[in-house]
């Protein structure tokens, strides 16, 4: 589903410019398409003029920036697929599951359970449709060193899948920082052109951002920069048919949120990009609890849950 054009079919990009383009991080048509003409000439050290000539040839290339008609929308949305959550509780939530073609944020504080969902999802996505899964590989973007194949093969095993080849079909990069968590996203879209990945997850997709961008100064950039980053995973999503799972941290704050004095990091940036936002909490006798916060079209609506050694269960 990737386009298969080269940059090299973008008028005027030779092998030099191609190049220049290829390590400022610009591997595919679409981001150059949706690039802006003074950030790509600062990436790439040409001119501006020549910067927003070939971001129109990419759009052209990429055949961006035309209207559909509701009926072709219609269309590519009959194409959207459910993940199961292994809980039907939290699958009837979200109306059938985690939707393709969309960003699913997950916030919640420490041990509510978000990394463990996020090993869940892999493992399911890794099943035929006809059990829930996309038949598909995954992509795990690890910024906190928390992936754990031993708890993997513990769901596989639970679900009568082969725990090495559900292992296989898991692609797991280690992010070291934030600009790093960025090409990583390229790097997933070059390997979704060999494999079917309709599966990727960011775990954790703003601590780095919170580490790395400290102080009211540097609000208004580290804003810019997860925005883009946001941008690039909801273009996998859209051109992978794939779900997007990111997780979120919560910081405490004296304005409450939602009844809780917690608020998603990230702010409205996240907020907006995000089809749906999802806040975990920890509920009574070791349940867990999934609040739909923000859908498009569904209505809000809590679902409790459990983590088990096999896994999420109802
Ligand atoms: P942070 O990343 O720290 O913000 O937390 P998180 O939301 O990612 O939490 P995580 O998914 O790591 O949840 C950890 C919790 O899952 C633990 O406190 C356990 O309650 C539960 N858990 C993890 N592994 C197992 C297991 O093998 N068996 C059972 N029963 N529970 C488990
Ligand atoms: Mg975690």
């Amino acid at each position: 589903m990737v386009d298969q054009k080269t940059l090299e079919d973008i008028p005027g990009v030779g092998p030099a410019i191609a190049e220049k383009l290829h390590e400022a991080g610009y591997n595919d048509m679409m981001s150059i398409a949706v690039a802006s003409p003074a950030d790509l000439a600062e990436k790439c050290d040409i001119g501006e003029k020549k910067a927003a000539d070939i971001i129109e040839g990419a759009k052209l290339c990429a055949d961006v920036g035309g209207f559909e008609t509701g009926v072709e929308i219609l269309e590519r949305r009959k194409a959207i697929l459910k993940l199961t959550t292994g809980s039907k509780a939290f699958d009837e939530l979200l109306g059938g599951g985690f939707e393709s073609q969309a960003i699913v944020e997950l916030f919640g504080e420490f041990g509510s359970s978000k990394t463990q969902l996020c090993f869940q999802l892999a493992v399911n996505a890794t099943l035929p449709e006809d059990q829930g899964g996309l038949d598909s590989d995954v992509v795990i973007i690890d910024t906190e060193n928390t992936f754990r194949p031993e708890r993997i093969e513990q769901m596989a095993r639970y679900l009568g899948a082969d725990p090495e080849e559900t292992l296989r079909r898991i692609h797991v990069a280690r992010a070291f920082n934030s600009q790093h968590q960025i090409l990583l996203v390229d790097k997933a879209m070059e390997l979704a052109r060999d494999h079917k990945v309709r599966l990727l997850i960011v775990d954790s997709l703003t601590s780095h951002f919170r580490a790395e961008y400290v102080g009211r100064g540097t609000l208004a950039e580290r804003q810019q920069v997860l925005n883009r980053h946001m941008h690039d995973l909801l273009t996998f999503a859209t051109m992978n048919n794939a779900v997007i799972a990111v997780t979120n941290q919560v910081a405490a704050k004296p304005d409450a949120f939602f009844g809780d004095p917690t608020r998603p990091i990230g702010g409205h940036i996240v907020g907006h990009a995000s089809t749906f936002r999802i806040y975990l909490r920890k509920g009574k006798a070791g349940k867990r609890v999934a609040r739909l916060v923000d859908s498009p079209n569904l209505p809000e609506g809590e679902a409790v849950y459990t983590v088990t050694e096999d896994g999420i269960k109802d």
